[in-house]
């Protein structure tokens, strides 16, 4: 059977996110190898409540969650049909963003219930799925604005090892990405991108290599080169802003000339 491949999008851009490009170059290049189909999800085109804490997918209803109107239901059996899933996000305030854990929250129930039992290692992961699907694998993609990605990510990767265990998981986070789309005419975006597929071909196989992951995860600007950028990226933003108030401002007159002369209602 087709091997299936889920993107959770955890970015507000959905299809414009620079993350989903590179999670769908990588998803793409494990394809290429695999077979796979990849499906992806938006978060942020979805309507899932936050759980409410009531602990009734662990205690009365084995597994199931007491909020059933939302897209919650959907997004469970795929992921849990998925063999592959590739969680892709931008880093907010070192974390993900609201939305995408809003959905994680959401997947209590599909966990084994916590009964006090004891880990002895991190390698082991605190979260196990209730019903594991053979051979099922997590790869977490995120990218973030500054240069230091590993910073950014830390905190992340702290969450992931704690719920799924170190090494269980195959995870990279871009830097500078803004910055890099920005840069000529995107091509070091399309270089990072490439990168990704090539990475996502090693997942198919195994794992990936480590020199991959150190050169998408490499910023490749110099500090003065992404500053340079991201101040004109900011001063053009400005311009912008400045260009729409003065032509709402003249249309506004316009429309208020034209009144006052019993032109226009
Ligand atoms: C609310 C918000 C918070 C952010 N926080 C961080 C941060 O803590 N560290 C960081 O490096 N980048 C941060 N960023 C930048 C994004 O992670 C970065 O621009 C990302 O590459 C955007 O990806 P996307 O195009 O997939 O949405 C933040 C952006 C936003 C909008």
């Amino acid at each position: 059977m087709k091997k299936k491949t889920l993107i959770i999008n955890g970015s507000p851009k959905c299809e414009n996110s620079l993350t989903f490009k590179v999670a769908k170059a990588f998803a793409d290049g494990l394809s290429a190898e695999d077979g796979s189909s990849a499906e992806s999800i938006h978060v942020s085109k979805l309507n899932i409540k936050p759980c409410t804490g009531c602990l009734s997918c662990w205690g009365r209803t084995e597994g199931v969650c007491v909020i059933k109107d939302d897209s919650m239901p959907e997004v469970r059996r795929k992921i849990l049909s998925a063999d592959t899933i590739i969680i892709a996000f931008p880093i907010y305030f070192f974390g993900m963003p609201g939305t995408l854990k809003t959905l994680i929250d959401r997947l209590l129930g599909i966990m084994c219930t916590f009964s006090g039992q004891e880990l002895d290692n991190i390698k082991a992961g605190r979260h196990a799925l209730r019903t594991p699907r053979p051979g099922q694998r997590l790869a977490v993609i995120a990218s973030c604005g500054f240069s230091e990605s590993e910073e950014a990510f830390h905190p992340i990767k702290v969450q992931y090892d704690l719920s799924i265990g170190e090494g269980k998981y195959a995870h990279f986070c871009c830097p500078q990405l803004k910055a890099l789309a920005q840069a000529g005419s995107g091509q070091r975006f399309e270089k990072i991108c490439a990168i990704s597929r090539q990475a996502g071909m090693q997942f198919a196989h195994g794992s990936i290599d480590p020199a991959l992951v150190e050169l998408l995860e490499k910023p490749v600007l110099t500090r003065n080169t992404y500053r340079m950028l991201m101040e004109k990226f900011w001063k053009d933003e400005k311009g912008a802003d400045e260009n729409d108030k003065n032509s709402s401002r003249s249309r506004r007159s316009r429309q208020v000339t034209g009144t006052a002369l019993g032109r226009r209602a």
